[in-house]
């Protein structure tokens, strides 16, 4: 199995959220002895800027159209991430919570691979996700608690969000630790984060 490690943390060493993910991956390499594990991390490298020329492709390859001359360079690079993303068989997500939702990283990397044609596909019946029989597992952590039933609930725009996005690519079987609370409450941040690395465990073997 080949997954993909899409790192939205730019703390490293000092990141809670990665050392959840690693508990994870420790564990799910025990279970499938065949696992390779490749790491992106979005705070080390530079993705294209979806500027004008990427949206007039985007746009053109939309409308049937061949990509405009002008968008053929910053195009390939933009089409190489998004074959590359859909050539895993898996992906493990660790970002923290910003502002409610992913860091901007992790957008700008949604923005650069969600591509028609190559994620997902215009049907009679809609939009069909082309990355389909994947597996997708992400790790969050946040400073406040958005558990369902808490009235921070509503103000979860991470959760829903991936679980969305990566939804209209096709990728439905999705699973969440959420490490939660981390910053508010001092006294609960170490049972939190072992609470979260318990589950990183069950998950692995899921
Ligand atoms: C720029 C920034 C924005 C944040 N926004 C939120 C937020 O909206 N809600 C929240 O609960 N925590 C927020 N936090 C706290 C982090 O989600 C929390 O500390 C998390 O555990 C950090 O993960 P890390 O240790 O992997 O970096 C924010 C932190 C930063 C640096």
């Amino acid at each position: 199995m080949k997954l993909l490690h899409i790192i939205a943390s730019p703390r490293g060493e000092s990141s809670r959220t990665i050392g959840i993910s690693r508990e994870f991956l420790s564990n799910l390499k025990k279970n499938n002895s065949d696992l390779v594990v490749d790491d992106l991390n979005l705070f080390e490298i530079e993705l294209p800027e979806v500027l004008t020329d990427v949206a007039s492709a985007k746009y053109a390859l939309m409308q049937g159209s061949s990509v405009p001359e002008e968008s053929k360079k910053t195009w390939a690079v933009v089409a190489k991430y998004s074959q590359e993303f859909l050539s895993y068989d898996a992906y493990l997500i660790t970002s923290p919570m910003w502002n409610f939702t992913v860091p901007y990283k992790l957008k700008h990397y949604i923005d650069v691979i969600m591509q028609a044609g190559i994620l997902f596909k215009f049907s009679e019946n809609g939009v069909e996700g082309l990355a389909k029989n994947k597996k997708m597992f992400c790790v969050t952590s946040r400073g406040n608690d958005y558990s369902p039933g808490s009235y921070m609930h509503q103000f979860d725009f991470q959760e829903p969000y991936l679980r969305s996005i990566f939804g209209l690519a096709g990728i439905q079987d999705v699973s969440f630790i959420n490490a939660q609370p981390l910053d508010i409450a001092p006294g609960l941040t170490i049972a939190s984060i072992e609470k979260a690395k318990e589950e990183a465990k069950a998950m692995a073997s899921k």
